[in-house]
């Protein structure tokens, strides 16, 4: 259910079900994607080594000489780390194909796109996972690389370019487990700020319309 989807922010040391974690990626592939290029892929890591060595790469609090913070600890407590990464060449390699190829998208040139939408495909793909996950009874967190260590987790993860293909880029990570009790991870940044209302953000017609067409 969409409303009850909430990042979840620690987590209890019982396991993951790996159906649970592959029926959450079955349903992250049924994410809509440009000329269905479906241009995602998912690092999963479930086991203590590996997701490990992704909190290494992404901080050095993570180590043995580290103090976790409240928000890495709790975070840190997952069983699983799943990283979507969005693979730019398959659309390049889809919008070459006969039925794209007028676009003139194939280029090595992203200025020519309205956006990129390998990047926007795997975000659709990632909230599907998380949807699918809290249907499931679980709890799951998307969060942000750490600027400057996007590198060293591509490195952990094997996300180097070959002479053949581009590697896959990591938009992110999600945390998957077993909700601990809400008062012991970080609160994020919902608890602080008010959720806006759909009203407030719906334009009715033309922006800046509003929903009931009165506002100027
Ligand atoms: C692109 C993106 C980056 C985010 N980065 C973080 C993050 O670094 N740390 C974190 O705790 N939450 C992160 N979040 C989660 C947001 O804080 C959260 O979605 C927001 O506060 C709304 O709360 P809710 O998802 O529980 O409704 C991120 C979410 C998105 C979409």
């Amino acid at each position: 259910m969409v409303r009850r989807r909430r990042m979840t922010r620690a987590y209890t040391s019982d396991p993951v079900d790996p159906a649970v974690l592959e029926r959450a990626l079955d349903h992250a592939t049924r994410a809509p994607s440009a000329g269905f290029s479906q241009g995602w892929a998912f690092v999963v890591l479930d086991t203590p080594d590996t997701v490990g060595g992704f909190w290494s790469a992404q901080t050095d609090a993570a180590g043995p000489d580290g103090a976790p913070d409240r928000w890495l600890a709790g975070m840190m407590s997952a069983p699983v780390v799943v990283v979507p990464c969005s693979r730019r060449a398959a659309y390049l390699d889809r919008y070459a194909e006969p039925d794209k190829r007028r676009a003139g998208l194939h280029e090595h040139d992203e200025s020519r796109w309205a956006m990129p939408y390998w990047h926007l495909d795997t975000a659709m793909a990632a909230l599907l996972l998380l949807q699918s996950v809290t249907d499931s009874g679980l709890g799951a967190c998307f969060f942000g690389l750490v600027p400057g260590r996007v590198e060293a987790v591509k490195d952990v993860l094997g996300l180097r370019d070959s002479a053949q293909e581009e590697a896959p880029h990591p938009i992110g990570a999600i945390t998957i487990g077993h909700p601990a009790p809400r008062a012991t991870g970080a609160r994020g940044s919902a608890s602080r700020r008010r959720r806006t209302p759909w009203r407030e953000v719906a334009h009715r017609g033309r922006w800046g319309a509003g929903w009931s067409g009165q506002e100027a």
